[in-house]
């Protein structure tokens, strides 16, 4: 996709942030919704629906698999559910594109189903770490060929799996989720052991389609052999998306914004407990619940910042938001340091070296470390920027503009569409003052 749509962004300098917006639906949950609605009985109906690239890799994936899905229409999806043994071997290899999410779920999934598959995905995907749920899975009893550890995976049908007790090496939602959705077809009960909570949409979407899941303090256990029930699923926006207008409006004199109806789940909720950490002025309002998923509005005002030591217990509820967070930190007073995030380095780039390198050019004291990074407030500059094809990189330096001292241009940034459509387009309405121009 980026490779034949190359854009960048040019932003200029300055501004602040202003008003009320709506950014864009959850990915995660939207990727949910459409496996778990998809095996269940009956017909499930998403409002909300992220129509970014990702999730749309997943639809097509369940489409490819017989799965009749109506939509995406106005963030409406309706998904005709087949059941948990409905689906169907597809003609052609899934293309999971930029997602990890979805080659990493449905590779539990699919595990467990009667026919073979073999997930793709772009450049970017296939530098990154499967062995995560490959090895785990193949404990279970699944057949997955891969190369040397990254995709393609070659998932092998008609194996029975069994259930295992597991205790993840890593802090991840992908593999625990996967295991989970493994769980579904295995004999017996798998048990997954979390080194620390990170996000709980599968849990939660399991248990509110009538599967049972046990969670018990770090631990999460399904039984296989279970049947998922068709509801209604409202996708809050993402708190991921509403990150880049949290940061813009706590960096930028005069800024007062207020991000609608976002999730507000406790393992999503880091950037927040960061960010108010540094001195960020947050409230909420509006607060309930839909779906199972708190939401609420997030309203942001400027405030002077302080660099920290980040608590590392937030590291995994903060995952997605630490290149916009180090924006946060350069314009900070002092130091911020961050320890423990070697998660990072494989994400969709190496993201500890991408920020350190993009703030280094715009004159930001910015050391990467093993695990984390140390910045040092002070003023932004201007120059050119890599994003790596990576979709948070390119939106965080974005908002590092309405503090620069000149123009930043931020190179490949197609894959902002994978979970933030018309992004610039919000972030233009708000305040910032970029453009996207076709390279
Ligand atoms: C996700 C889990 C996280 C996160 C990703 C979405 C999910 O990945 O970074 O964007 O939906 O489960 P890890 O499990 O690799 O931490």
């Amino acid at each position: 996709m980026s490779s034949e749509h190359k854009k960048n962004y040019i932003v200029q300098p300055g501004g602040f942030l202003q008003g009320e917006l709506r950014v864009p639906g959850d990915k995660s949950i939207s990727h949910r919704s459409i496996m778990l609605g998809s095996l269940a009985e009956g017909v499930t109906e998403v409002t909300g629906f992220l129509e970014g690239d990702d999730a749309l890799a997943t639809l097509a994936a369940f489409r490819a698999m017989g799965v009749n899905i109506e939509g995406p229409v106005d963030g409406r999806v309706t998904i005709h559910g087949v059941g948990m043994n409905g689906l169907k071997e597809p003609e052609d290899v899934l293309d999971m594109g930029n997602s990890g999410t979805s080659i990493r779920l449905l590779s539990g999934l699919l595990a467990g189903q009667s026919f073979n598959t073999v997930l793709s995905g772009d450049s970017s995907l296939s530098k990154r770490p499967m062995g995560r749920v490959t090895d785990p899975l193949a404990r279970m009893g699944a057949v997955i060929g891969s190369n040397e550890g990254k995709p393609p995976l070659q998932i092998q049908g008609g194996n029975q799996l069994y259930a295992i007790s597991y205790a993840l090496p890593m802090a991840s939602a992908q593999v625990k989720s996967c295991l989970l959705l493994a769980g579904m077809y295995a004999k017996g009960k798998t048990t997954v052991v979390e080194p620390a909570p990170t996000r709980d949409h599968s849990e939660r979407m399991l248990a509110g389609m009538g599967y049972p899941v046990e969670v018990n303090g770090d631990t999460v256990t399904i039984e296989g052999g279970g049947k998922l029930t068709a509801t209604k699923i409202d996708v809050p926006a993402d708190i991921s998306s509403a990150t880049f207008f949290m940061v813009g409006a706590a960096i930028s004199e005069g800024s007062d914004i207020t991000l609608k109806h976002v999730g507000i789940n406790p393992t999503r909720i880091g950037v927040i407990n960061i960010l108010r950490l540094m001195g960020a002025d947050i409230s909420l309002s509006n607060e309930g619940t839909t779906g199972g998923e708190p939401v609420a509005d997030i309203r942001v005002r400027y405030a002077p910042l302080t660099g920290i030591d980040i608590p590392e217990d937030q590291v995994p509820l903060a995952i997605d938001e630490f290149p916009a967070i180090f924006v946060a930190a350069a314009c900070a007073e002092g130091r911020t340091v961050l320890t423990g995030a070697e998660e990072l380095r494989v994400k969709e780039s190496d993201r500890i070296q991408a920020m350190a390198d993009g703030l280094q050019v715009l004159g930001v004291d910015a050391q990467s470390t093993a695990d984390g990074i140390i910045i040092y407030g002070g003023p932004i500059g201007s120059g050119e920027v890599e994003s790596h094809d990576d979709h948070r990189i390119a939106m965080s330096f974005a908002i590092a503009g309405l503090q620069a001292g000149g123009t930043i241009q931020i190179n490949d940034c197609a894959n902002v569409a994978t979970s933030f459509p018309n992004f610039v387009g919000l972030a233009n309405k708000a305040g910032l003052n970029m453009e996207e121009i076709d390279v």
